[in-house]
């Protein structure tokens, strides 16, 4: 009965598509599947023969310390989800694989080896940076063209002051248009900051009270006459002036696009003893129910496909929540479909402020 229980268990090892090796609490290989025995032998055979977790390195290329190794991480307790690991030897290809490590315990929970699962995710891997080069060229490429327009367009607008009206428009829509691909386009290169770890910050005391007001002169009139902004004494912040307008024009877009024209969008900021709150409510269409969890996820619209939808590409709230966060800040929203929504940023006040 035990045998046939085992040989089963053995074969349902053997059919898994992840590698599964077992460690004993010395770090001693006992045990490997058919999946991780095809995976590891190419690159690690002698290591694997003296059953010796092979030698990975992280993402940068960087051998892993043997005292920092999933397995070595999971003998003293801890449960290991995601790492990644790069095997380059000169014997093969090299294969990028996702690690987990679980402590397995005895009765009396004392730690007796571990159970490692590996994913091969090297063609995810090669997808992503190849995506991550496509991205980094096309925006570098977009950028001298846009910079171009938007100067052209502006040059002229002021060198002619008697130009006709209709033109004068023309040239407008030219200078917002310029406008709109910079963003998308510092957007992207922001995303591929934050892929490498943080964005970069220059922080110093600033107003938020004038970040806001400078962010509502550089809308679009029609946009800009509908946004109330109730009388408030100076907040000042500890942070980056450029990425705390970044933030409150990702908000007041959405607000903006995501309501019906005319209805009011109001701004206040707030400031109590440990901190300052920006926020902005639209009465719009609102986040449908099914979308709240998703919707600081990068390139996550939930309009998309709706007749709602409008232009985007869902990075805009990825990015604010991780300029927040960078300022010690956090950022939430409360929403009902078709009556509104209200974005929340706080920031710390924080000893510097
Ligand atoms: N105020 C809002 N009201 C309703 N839905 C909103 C609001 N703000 C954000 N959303 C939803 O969240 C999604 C993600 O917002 P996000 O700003 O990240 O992307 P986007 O506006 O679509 O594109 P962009 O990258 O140009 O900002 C939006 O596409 C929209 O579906
Ligand atoms: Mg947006």
């Amino acid at each position: 009965m035990h045998s046939a229980w085992y040989m089963d268990l053995t074969a349902v090892l053997d059919g898994l598509l992840d590698g599964v090796m077992v460690f004993d609490a010395q770090g001693k290989l006992t045990a490997i599947n058919k999946t991780g025995l095809r995976i590891l032998s190419a690159q690690c055979l002698e290591e694997l023969l003296e059953r010796k977790p092979p030698v990975a390195r992280d993402e940068e290329g960087t051998p892993i310390p043997p005292d920092c190794s999933p397995v070595a991480r999971a003998l003293r307790g801890e449960q290991v989800v995601h790492q990644l690991e790069l095997l380059d030897g000169q014997k093969g290809p090299r294969v990028v694989l996702r690690a987990r490590a679980t402590p397995i315990r005895d009765q009396a929970g004392a730690i007796i080896g571990v159970v490692k699962t590996l994913t091969d995710v090297t063609y995810e891997h090669a997808l992503e940076r190849l995506k991550e080069d496509f991205i980094r060229v096309a925006a570098h490429e977009l950028k001298t063209p846009v910079t171009l327009i938007r100067a052209n367009a502006e040059a002229t607008s002021n060198s002619l002051p008697d130009l006709p009206t209709s033109a004068r428009q023309l040239l407008d829509a030219l200078v917002r248009g310029a406008d709109r691909i910079d963003r998308l386009v510092s957007s992207l290169l922001d995303l591929l900051e934050l892929q490498g770890g943080l964005l970069s910050l220059s922080c110093r005391r600033v107003r938020l009270d004038q970040i806001l007001a400078e962010v509502v002169s550089q809308l679009p009139r029609a946009a800009a006459a509908r946004i109330r902004i109730p009388e408030s004494p100076p907040v000042e912040v500890f942070g980056d002036a450029r990425r705390l307008r970044q933030v409150t024009r990702a908000l007041l877009d959405n607000a903006i696009k995501f309501s019906a024209l005319r209805t009011p969008i109001e701004v206040t900021l707030a400031r109590d003893e440990r901190s300052v709150h920006l926020k902005v409510r639209d009465h719009g269409f609102g986040i449908p129910a099914r979308a709240r969890e998703h919707i600081f996820e990068k390139f996550f619209r939930a309009h998309s496909g709706t007749p709602q939808d409008t232009c985007g590409i869902g990075v805009g709230l990825f990015v604010a929540r991780e300029i927040v966060r960078q300022h010690g800040g956090s950022i939430g929203f409360e929403s009902v479909e078709r009556e509104g929504t209200v974005f929340d940023v706080e920031l710390p006040l924080g000893k510097r402020a």
